[in-house]
């Protein structure tokens, strides 16, 4: 599978794994897909607390990686999907896990463990790959899968540099 237009980004602490989620949160629109993949602890679901954060979810909503549930729904400027497939042993698709019929390009979904997400029906998706470089800082390759979605790559870079 081809990536277009990756970008390399370094952040330096939570707040900034955090601040640079709430940057894409501002500047996503309805219909978006983002695939976080990454080794436990690598700070997925703190840059999802961001990305609700820049989306407007109220901040007495929590996000935390869900340990039982599959999909958490937050409300926001569009409603956010939080999805974790940490204990799903085989691969899935939005349709196994009845996000398809919930989803209707309204909303806005970010996957945690997305290598486990079957990708096949999937049009477009941000991919954001997350590496651990020490205690406190982490290296996040941003990229497309399609031509499509770098414009939004473009954007991010922009937006964090
Ligand atoms: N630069 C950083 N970005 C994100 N998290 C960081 C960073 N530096 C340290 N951390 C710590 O790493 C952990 C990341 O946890 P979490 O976001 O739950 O990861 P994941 O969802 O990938 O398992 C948190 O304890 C956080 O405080
Ligand atoms: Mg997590």
């Amino acid at each position: 599978m081809s990536h277009f237009a990756g970008i390399q980004v370094i952040t330096r602490c939570l707040e900034e794994t955090q601040l640079l989620g709430q940057k894409i949160g501002t500047s996503i629109s309805a219909g978006t897909v983002i695939c976080l993949t990454g080794d436990l602890g690598s700070g997925k679901t703190s840059f999802v607390q961001g990305l609700a954060m820049g989306l407007g979810v109220p901040d007495d909503y929590y996000i935390t990686s869900p340990t039982y549930v599959l999909i958490n729904e937050y409300p926001g400027r569009y409603p956010l999907f939080h999805v974790d497939l940490y204990r799903i042993e085989e691969p899935v698709d939005f349709e196994d896990i009845g996000l398809y019929e919930i989803l209707h390009g309204k909303g806005v979904v970010v996957v945690e463990w997305a290598d486990k997400l079957s990708k096949d029906f999937l049009a477009e998706y941000l991919t954001i790959h997350f590496e651990i470089l020490n205690e406190e800082s982490r290296k996040l390759t941003i990229s497309a899968n399609v031509p499509e979605v770098s414009a939004l790559v473009e954007r991010i870079a922009k937006a964090w540099a």
